[in-house]
Parts: C-alpha cells; sequence; structure tokens
C-alpha cells in the first residue's frame, strides 16, 4: 500500500504520517517513510536524526544515470522508467521498522516541470515494488502544488488533513479536485487538532464530498513533544487510539 498525506500548511501532516508510520511499524510492516516535502522535517517527528542523510533529489548523478538524461538538457528526452527498485537501501536511515527517505527540492518550471528530478522521485513511488506486509508513506509539501507535478501519481490512496477551519476545508476541496484530474481515486480526509464535538460536527458538515475517516484530537502530548523536539510518545493512550482507528480503516 501507498499511501500520501496532503493538505493546507501546518495541519498536523507530518505529524500524521509519523504516527501512522511508526503504528504500522510496531504492527510488523515494513514502512518506507518518504519525506516529500522541500521543507523536510519528518526525520525530526519520527526521531531519525536526518544529518548526512542524502536527498534523492540532490544525487545529480544518480538522476542523470538513473534518468538517462544529460546535465543542462532539462526539458530533453529521458527513460521514463528509471531503475529505482534498489534506492531505498541506499539512501535511507532506519529506525524502528520504519525506514526514512528524503526526496529535497524539486526544480520548478513553468507549466508543469519534467525535470529529471521530479521523474526519479515519481517514477521512485510509481515502481517501488512492494512485498506482503510492506508500506509506504508519504509526507507532501503543503498545498496543492505537488499535484501539479504528479509526484503522488502513484499512490493508492490520498489522505487530506484538515484541522476545523474553513481555510484548511478550501485547501481539502482544491486537492480533491486535482486528484480527480491525475484519476487518484482514493480520497479521504483526516480530522487533525480537533478540541471537541462541536469541531467534528464542523468537519463532517463542511467537507463536501470527502469521506472523514478519522479524527486525531487536539494533543497535550504532541504539542509538548514539539516544544521538546522529540517524537509524541504513540504510548499515549489518546494518540495510540486515535491513529489505531485511522489506520484500521485503512486497511479494511
Ligand atoms: N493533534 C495535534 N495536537 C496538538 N498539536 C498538533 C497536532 N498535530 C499537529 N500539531 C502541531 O502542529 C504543528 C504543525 O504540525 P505538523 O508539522 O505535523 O504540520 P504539517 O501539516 O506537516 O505542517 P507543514 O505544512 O509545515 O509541513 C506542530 O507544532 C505540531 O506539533
Ligand atoms: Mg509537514
Amino acid at each position: 500500500m501507498k499511501i500520501a498525506v496532503s493538505g493546507k500548511g501546518g495541519v498536523g501532516k507530518t505529524t500524521l504520517s509519523s504516527l501512522l508510520a511508526r503504528y504500522w511499524a510496531r504492527k510488523g510492516y515494513r514502512v518506507l517513510a518518504v519525506d516529500a516535502d522541500p521543507d523536510a522535517n519528518l526525520g525530526s517527528a519520527l526521531g531519525i536524526d536526518t544529518i548526512g542523510l542524502t536527498p534523492i533529489a540532490k544525487m545529480e548523478d544518480l538522476i542523470y544515470e538513473r534518468t538517462e538524461s544529460k546535465k543542462g538538457t532539462v526539458g530533453g528526452f529521458f527513460k521514463m522508467n528509471p531503475k529505482v527498485d534498489d534506492l531505498p537501501e541506499a539512501l535511507s536511515r532506519e529506525k524502528d521498522g520504519v525506514r526514512l527517505l528524503i526526496m529535497g527540492t524539486v526544480k520548478k518550471g513553468g507549466g508543469g516541470c519534467i525535470c529529471p528530478e521530479s521523474v526519479l522521485l515519481k517514477a521512485l513511488i510509481n515502481h517501488l515494488v512492494l512485498y506482503e506486509k510492506d508500506l509506504v508513506i508519504m509526507d507532501m509539501e503543503a498545498g496543492i502544488e505537488h499535484l501539479g507535478r504528479g509526484t503522488a501519481q502513484g499512490v493508492d490512496r490520498l489522505l487530506i488533513v484538515v484541522e476545523p477551519g474553513q481555510r484548511s476545508i478550501e485547501t481539502a476541496d482544491k486537492v480533491r479536485q486535482l486528484t480527480q484530474d491525475i484519476g487518484l481515486r482514493h480520497i479521504s480526509a483526516v480530522g487533525s487538532k480537533v478540541r471537541n464535538s462541536d469541531q467534528e460536527k464542523f468537519l463532517r458538515d463542511n467537507l463536501a464530498g470527502i469521506d472523514l475517516i478519522g479524527i486525531l484530537p487536539f494533543s497535550e502530548e504532541i504539542a509538548r513533544a514539539d516544544l521538546e523536539n522529540r517524537p509524541p510518545s504513540l504510548d499515549d493512550p489518546e494518540i495510540y487510539g486515535a491513529i489505531e482507528k485511522i489506520a484500521l480503516t485503512i486497511e479494511n
């Protein structure tokens, strides 16, 4: 299963991605957590030190070798199916069953980027061969721009994180519209930082056409963990309960 996590800035995408990754790793899945946000911080949410870990987009030689393109010929022809199956092991770091891979910054071009970095990143997700009990979870950059580059095109399911408020609902709606264009059909919403039943109701009432599959409530433990620069405890009963519910819904 390949899952991408999207939504407005600051809603809790990285937090949710990291908790789901750790939950599934505990359940015996081999989890590849992909930080697809140029402003990468999934590593700190997972408690994985990223110093010295090279982002895929920075591996110039590798990109050009695997995409068979030449430097300075951005926009030229290159092979659309670079060999990527062997990338994750070499370019990632593992902790407690979660393997982290950082994509890095992809150059942006007008009218949809087709630069080699973007092709490699897309191919990586599309062609990763998953065996039973393998799972990929991608923490996307905030907003909708990544959908134009199609980085999440090969995923099975897109989770849109929403917090109680009109602006995150608006972003969710734009994401939903754009996913139709790229043929991504399994989209669902997860509520984040929800403080009471009125806020949950707000989300249920306002998410037109997107199934709300779970809620990660506002959590003092999550807030404290960020202040202390450590991953939130998955043993916190409120967090564990919420994440388990979301995970089971996705699995079924
Ligand atoms: N359920 C929650 N309860 C309390 N605080 C939360 C919760 N979820 C996220 N936060 C806090 O909100 C802030 C933003 O969270 P996070 O980094 O996960 O969001 P994001 O959507 O990934 O942001 P960005 O768009 O910058 O990538 C962090 O300080 C985080 O600790
Ligand atoms: Mg984030």
